[in-house]
């Protein structure tokens, strides 16, 4: 559980989609909250946790099954403000008494509208200024008897019981989905809410740096610690932190494989050793890393191969920090929030991911991961907080595996260096045209094949490269980035110009799915 001292909010996971929204939400207001699948949470749970307040998520499951997902009984005994989501407010009716039933004709999915009844009261504060808030739906099953107690507040067409209270006890119940973009007002209720449960709003990054700090250095005593450093903002924010908390009994081991981009290896040791002063092993293994890759194409056959070389590189560079007892990661809060399952099945491997996630047992190491709370737009936030350069903290994100992946078929030193130059001129386009940050990872992929141009008199043999920029929330999804024709007209011809060994830009327009993200 928790280290955190601060007003706690409890999200009772029944499964939905979005609840991370619901606690991105609420992080965006200062309030601290966890989620925990209904599964967890028991009675002694709730008593150790100690809500200041809980909201139930939504989830797929319908109560009128037998054995649907619900709460401990207990939770609407202790006496604080309850919010109930779409499954989350069927949940609580159905529990203290009234009656959910099957769709029937009465299920509603997508947009709609809500208007308010005559009473108003504080859940609502700011909305209905126009009379009615367009919100998101999504249910098979509705309420179609309220719980005693409670009275109605909102109505859509096909929700009569769209919003409803018992305000005796401060329980809430929505048919919607407030946490979502398309219910455009949603947070406003959220702040409501957390406001009459009495949140002050204490959950802030300057507040929380200060307390990490004491934290790590209470875990860490006069121990050594050993932090793998990748450049990336998650282990760039944690190394900084850890140095902040603990000086030189932190030391960072940079693992250079070679398949960086242009310029990163220097701009991650100047930065890290130069300005923050923090001892780092630079172990550039590039010649180990592109020699065992060379020749292969396979892309599992790659991953694989630059996984195991780097726990090889780290773990022998890391054996060489004397008396050191920790490793420190950048894990972050959504790699530890458990997901309610419901089909069990397993899941089939796209991509072997990169990560080295057995090291510190294989080590006989302790884990310290002071991100383990944290969002990434509060580890962006952290990393303003600790004196991150802000063009660093907005960085796309970058593969464990690097340019490995970024070129598929057959990875030769000549192909990377052409792949290096390509892919600075084409970031450096995005950013003279002011669009680095509305997109969401952008890169240049080399392609296996040469092909024929004319440049002068001349012919030309050359390869062919592919632009990629996608939007994202998470990564898990994504669409490709609307160019104008202009700027993509622009950036082939910079590229083919500038960069020798290209003679063909494309554009790759393929969403996630049915593509990935990457090529490989
Ligand atoms: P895909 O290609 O699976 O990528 O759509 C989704 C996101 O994950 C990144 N990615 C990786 N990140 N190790 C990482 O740390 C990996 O092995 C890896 N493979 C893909 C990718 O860059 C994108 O942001």
């Amino acid at each position: 559980m928790a280290m955190t001292q601060h007003d706690r909010l409890l999200i009772i996971d029944f499964g939905s989609q979005v609840t991370q929204l619901i606690a991105r939400r609420l992080r965006e207001l200062n309030v601290y909250c966890e989620i925990h699948p209904y599964q967890n949470v028991t009675d002694a749970f709730l008593a150790d946790f100690a809500p200041k307040a809980v909201i139930f998520s939504g989830g797929p499951a319908s109560v009128l099954d037998a054995d649907s997902p619900r709460p401990p009984e207990s939770v609407f005994q202790m006496g604080v403000p309850i919010l109930g989501i779409c499954y989350g407010q069927q949940v609580m009716m159905q529990m203290l008494g009234g009656r959910v039933e099957r769709g029937h004709g009465t299920a509603e999915f997508g947009r709609a509208y809500v208007t308010p009844s005559e009473d108003r009261i504080d859940l609502l504060t700011g909305w209905f200024l126009e009379g009615r808030e367009q919100v998101w739906m999504s249910h098979g099953d509705h309420v179609s008897e309220i719980a005693p107690g409670f009275q109605v507040y909102g109505t859509s067409p096909n929700a009569p019981f769209a919003i409803t209270a018992d305000l005796s006890r401060n329980f809430f119940a929505v048919q919607f989905h407030p946490e979502v973009h398309h219910t455009p007002n949603g947070k406003t209720l959220y702040e409501n809410f957390v406001r009459l449960a009495g949140f002050t709003g204490d959950w802030t990054m300057g507040a929380y740096r200060d307390e990490a700090i004491k934290k790590i250095r209470e875990q860490v005593g006069d121990k050594q610690v050993i932090c793998g450093l990748s450049g990336g903002v998650d282990s760039s924010v944690t190394a900084v932190l850890l140095h902040e908390a603990i000086g030189d009994q932190l030391t960072c081991v940079f693992v250079d494989h070679g398949l960086l981009r242009l310029n990163e290896a220097d701009e991650v040791v100047t930065m890290f050793r130069d300005h923050y002063n923090i001892k780092l092993i630079h172990a550039d293994e590039s010649d180990l890393f592109i020699g065992a890759l060379e020749g292969g194409s396979d892309p599992e056959v790659k991953r694989k191969t630059i996984g195991k070389l780097f726990i090889d590189v780290f773990q022998r560079e890391a054996n060489k920090i004397e008396g050191a007892e920790f490793l420190a990661q950048g894990t972050l809060y959504p790699d530890v929030i458990e997901s309610v399952s419901f089909s069990g099945g397993p899941s089939v491997t796209i991509k072997s991911h990169h990560n080295v996630g057995g090291l510190p047992e294989k080590m006989g190491l302790k884990l310290v991961e002071p991100l383990r709370e944290l969002f990434k737009d509060e580890v962006r936030a952290l990393g303003h907080e600790l004196g991150l350069p802000a063009s660093f903290i907005g960085r796309h994100p970058f593969p464990g595996p690097g340019l490995a992946i970024r070129c598929p078929g057959e990875i030769t030193r000549e192909k990377l260096e052409i792949l290096r130059k390509a892919d600075a001129v084409y970031i450096d386009q995005i950013r003279k045209h002011g669009l680095y940050d509305e997109i969401w990872q952008a890169f240049v992929a080399i392609l296996p094949v040469r092909t024929v141009g004319v440049m002068g008199d001349g012919r030309t043999y050359d390869y062919a490269c592919a632009l990629r920029a996608v939007t994202s929330v998470d990564g898990m999804t994504a669409d490709y980035y609307p160019f104008s024709h202009e700027f993509l007209g622009e950036t082939a011809t910079r590229i083919i110009n500038e960069v020798q060994g290209i003679n063909r830009v494309t554009y790759d327009i393929t969403s996630k799915p049915p593509g990935t993200i990457e090529w490989e």
